[in-house]
């Protein structure tokens, strides 16, 4: 049924989709020539089935305009084929457990770490013997940071890939990669790496054929031979790295040429117009999966598509991307879940989130509105946001972090800070100046990073720790301050750990590690301060939580291990804390955050001192809210009847149990 003139014109996706498959099948025969085992092809064919519709859709917009569009998705099925063909046995199991357990992110016995492996360990092998460590401390998913081959000197953190199917050589191989998964695995810790898909390094293969000419593959940049499209575009975006360089294009020499670069000068944006790169990255994308990873994050997730006249950050296209890659994984890595790492404005995160999108996400207002409560002891901007922000689609959870590898940016909304009397502009100015400690009184020891002379912006480094108040309490010499930053920690982590989502550990955090400035002895490092809260592990500082060695009990360092051990211990055996479902409650006291946990008939009253001071929320109040009457606090263990105030300690975090 066709109209006079609407030859090859698509009326009905659907049907195409079938046809278009029916047509491509025949050719995938050959990926299941040598296979004897007809399961794991009939599974292919079932999920093929079942995600196809959808994925051609989606690929048929972002790419049907293109005369060789068949050509392509022709290609991206045989990809998705071969992968699950060369897909190990124990990996497909756990695709066909998790197909059906696909929320297995949400219990609360999950508890993440991050690290990079040559500061932790040195290398995998030597990673391998720390797994009791991770086990001791409750850790049951471990992000290791970027792994594979980098260009030499700067890499960006391993951020800057050269190959993505070997591993830094000075880190071991793809064999030690996939043992270390098989071992974390067996001992029920998801390992979880970075798929950096925005861009390569500048050494790549497809950059370096682009380099030396090859058209096919500068198609898969963008490449000006002048200043005129870059000019057109700079009018619209926004830098991520001011201090590196000004703008968004870096001149190539050698090809005589723009290339754009929205991080590093070394980081080549990948031009997913092309579906090309969409199908080559979607490769390299299930290798990875394939050595045994069971969450991967999405770095960068915001920038993967350009629009000229947008700020080429969060655009539609982005998200059907995220969902192509999605679907691939549907059908050839179900077992794996994808976090996004969208550090942008609290209104663009969530659109990240979805089962269809990306399942997990960082929480980076949650983050930075943690460490605005603490600056300012005010509990008001951080309960305004989370009470129009924290509730995510049913099968999705947050990511709840402290610190991570990145610098903490001031991503909440203007307009929620605008509702209880704050301006934005200067509230940020007052956080980045109480952070640097410049401001009067400030406990903290942070860093400026990317400091935009132009625009006044400034985000922050430095670790937990340092931030929290320790590194000046120490240099001070001072007991008082010791314990206020001591409990600052704990209160930060008591809230990430109960509050809704996987709690996310950087490593070091776990025993207060501080600001290591060596940094700028190494030039590849000197001029990026995110190193100064990446320092390298000592183990000989472990001693201190040994508790056979007497002398150490007490010590700063073991106390905070043993509370933060502790407290995901019980995390771990209290039910009110599955999912993310989260409802606040006004404790009657702007220093104080409440909020109610509740899961399968368990339920848990979380209250937060923000301050330095003693706090008081009436029992009244409480029980007339209908909470309880009887309470114990899981965390001390102390019984507190509601007949009485509840006196919250300095920094005190209490999670309360009905008894
Ligand atoms: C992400 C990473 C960050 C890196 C950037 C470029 O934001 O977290 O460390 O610099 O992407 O890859
Ligand atoms: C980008 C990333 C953010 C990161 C920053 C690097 O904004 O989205 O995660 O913190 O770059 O500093």
């Amino acid at each position: 049924m066709t109209g006079p003139n609407d030859e090859g014109r698509i009326t009905d996706v659907a049907f195409e989709a079938q046809l278009s498959l029916q047509r491509i099948l025949p050719r995938l025969e050959s990926v299941w020539q040598a296979e004897t085992d007809t399961q794991l092809q009939r599974e292919f064919l079932n999920r093929l089935h079942l995600h196809w519709p959808d994925l051609f859709a989606i690929l048929l917009q972002l790419y049907g305009t293109r005369y060789d569009f068949f050509y392509h998705i022709e290609q991206i099925l045989l990809t998705a084929a071969q992968a699950l063909r060369d897909r190990p046995e124990p990996l497909q199991e756990l695709d066909r457990q998790r197909i059906n357990d696909t929320t297995w992110f949400q219990s609360q016995e999950l508890t993440g770490g991050a690290l990079y492996v040559d500061l932790f360990s040195e290398n995998l092998g030597r990673l391998r013997e720390h797994i009791d460590y991770f086990k001791n401390l409750g850790l049951t998913y471990l992000h290791l940071m970027p792994l594979f081959a980098v260009r030499p000197g700067d890499n960006d953190g391993g951020y800057a890939i050269s190959n993505y199917r070997s591993v830094d050589p000075r880190l071991g191989t793809i064999e030690d990669l996939r043992l270390l998964a098989d071992d974390l695995r067996k001992v029920g810790i998801s390992l979880v790496l970075d798929f950096v898909f925005n861009h390569t390094s500048e050494d790549h293969d497809w950059a370096q054929q682009a380099q030396s000419g090859v058209r096919e593959y500068q198609q898969f940049y963008h490449i000006f031979p002048d200043r005129q499209w870059p000019d057109e575009y700079e009018k619209t975006l926004r830098e991520i790295f001011p201090t590196v360089r000004r703008g968004n294009f870096t001149w190539h020499d050698g090809m005589h040429a723009w290339v754009w670069t929205t991080f590093n000068s070394f980081q080549w944006d990948l031009n997913y117009r092309n579906p090309a790169v969409f199908r080559a990255m979607a490769e390299e994308m299930l290798f990875i999966a394939n050595t045994g990873v069971e969450v991967l994050r999405l770095d960068a997730v915001a920038f993967i598509w350009k629009k000229l006249g947008t700020g080429c950050e969060n655009l539609p296209e982005a998200h059907l991307l995220i969902q192509a890659f999605n679907l691939m994984t549907r059908i050839s890595a179900p077992a794996l879940a994808f976090l996004s790492e969208a550090i942008v404005h609290p209104d663009e995160v969530i659109k990240y989130i979805s089962p269809k999108e990306c399942q997990i996400s960082y929480n980076p207002t949650l983050m930075a509105l943690l460490w605005e409560s603490l600056a300012t002891r005010h509990v008001s901007l951080l309960v305004r946001t989370l009470s129009h922000r924290y509730r995510l689609p049913t099968g999705t959870v947050w990511v709840n972090y402290l610190r991570c590898h990145d610098d903490v940016g001031w991503t909440f909304d203007d307009a929620d800070a605008a509702a209880i009397g704050i301006n934005g502009y200067d509230h940020r100015r007052f956080l980045n100046d109480f952070y640097t400690g410049q401001y009067p009184g400030s406990f903290a020891r942070g860093v400026p990073f990317q400091h935009n002379t132009i625009t006044g912006d400034m985000r922050i480094s430095g670790t937990l720790a340092s931030l929290a108040g320790l590194e000046q309490a120490i240099e001070k010499d001072d007991e008082t301050l010791k314990e206020l930053a001591i409990r600052r920690i704990l209160l930060l982590h008591g809230i990430t750990l109960s509050i809704g989502g996987i709690p996310l550990i950087y490593l070091g955090e776990e025993w207060g590690v501080l600001n290591d400035y060596d940094f700028v002895k190494d030039p590849a490092k000197a001029g990026d301060t995110r190193w100064v809260h990446r320092p390298k592990m000592k183990w000989e500082f472990l001693d201190d939580l040994d508790d056979r060695i007497r002398s150490s009990r007490g010590s700063i360092r073991n106390r905070i291990y043993r509370s933060l051990q502790r407290m995901i211990g019980l995390r771990k055996s209290m039910a009110a804390f599955y999912g993310a479902q989260m409802e606040l409650f006004d404790p009657d006291n702007e220093h104080v955050l409440g909020f109610v946990r509740s899961h399968a008939g368990s339920r848990v009253v979380v209250m937060a001192n923000f301050t330095e001071e003693p706090c008081i929320v009436s029992g009244n109040h409480l029980r007339t809210a209908g909470l309880g009457r009887f309470f114990r606090d899981a965390i001390t263990s102390e019984e507190l009847p509601t007949s009485e105030d509840l006196q919250l300690e300095a920094y005190q975090i209490l999670w309360l149990q009905r008894i």
